[in-house]
């Protein structure tokens, strides 16, 4: 059975002390029901990390490589550091924003798993590809990319966030309908590339306007082990209803 998984990404919002405010109200009222989590800047995990009895704190983004000259960067050992446990990559606003690809997701998937931090993928199409007709060849080429030689066992322990662009951020969800084929075929994929296992086992969720009112809808999918969620993350008594409707 794969158990539930729901994570906020408040992307660059909260300072330290917001994120801590929010984890103080939210912490208490994770059930058993699901995983719940949030990700959060670079600068709010310690603190978060502190502070959280119940949720698990994620990061939004790591670098491949251990150090080095690459300003700006936070690398695997320090997040390592402060016991982290899961990292958010290949999110379509890294990817169109700051130059992250199949192959760099790839790299830094692979050292996440190295370190025992689950890695959260994201993927999903473009609305020009959607209106194309090439979401099913966008997501089997995302996943051939960015899930390049790993092991099996390290597949099936990891998250996949189907995230199709044009949904997030812009109150426009997909239907339930196209969320749980999107996620069927994340699956299959999954499976032509590493077995029954791993296909069985990985946690796939739903991310695009995720918010109280269709959460449940999402869950009832076959297929949908959750969600990743933006702007409905932010307010502590939104995604309080969120992990309330998860039971
Ligand atoms: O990673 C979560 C995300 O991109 C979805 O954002 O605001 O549409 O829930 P939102």
């Amino acid at each position: 059975m794969r158990k539930p998984i729901i994570v906020g990404n408040w992307k660059m919002n909260k300072t330290i002390a917001e994120a801590v405010e929010f984890i103080k109200a939210v912490d208490p009222v994770c059930h058993d029901g699901a995983t719940f989590g949030v990700g959060t800047s670079f600068l709010a995990l310690n603190e978060s990390i502190k502070n959280a009895k119940n949720l698990i704190i994620a990061a939004e983004n790591c670098h491949f490589k251990d150090s080095g000259a690459f300003t700006g960067e936070v690398s695997v050992p320090m997040l390592e550091e402060i016991g982290l446990k899961y990292c958010i990559i290949g999110h379509s606003e890294r990817r169109e924003m700051f130059g992250d690809t199949d192959e760099t997701v790839n790299l830094k998937a692979k050292r996440l798993i190295d370190a025992g931090i689950t890695p959260i993928l994201c993927i999903g199409e473009t609305e020009a590809q959607y209106d194309a007709g090439e979401t099913e060849k966008v997501i089997r080429e995302q996943l051939s990319g960015s899930l390049a030689d790993l092991c099996p066992k390290c597949v099936a322990n990891m998250v996949i966030a189907y995230e199709p662009i044009w949904a997030i951020g812009t109150g426009k969800s997909a239907t339930k309908e196209d969320a749980q084929k999107c996620c069927a075929i994340v699956r299959d994929q999954v499976r032509v590339m590493y077995g029954d296992e791993a296909a069985d086992n990985v946690r796939i969720q739903y991310g695009g306007s995720v918010k109280p009112e269709n959460i449940v809808e999402y869950m009832a999918c076959p297929d949908i082990d959750g969600a990743l969620i933006g702007g409905a993350s932010l307010k502590a008594d939104s995604f309080i209803d969120i992990i309330n409707k998860v039971k």
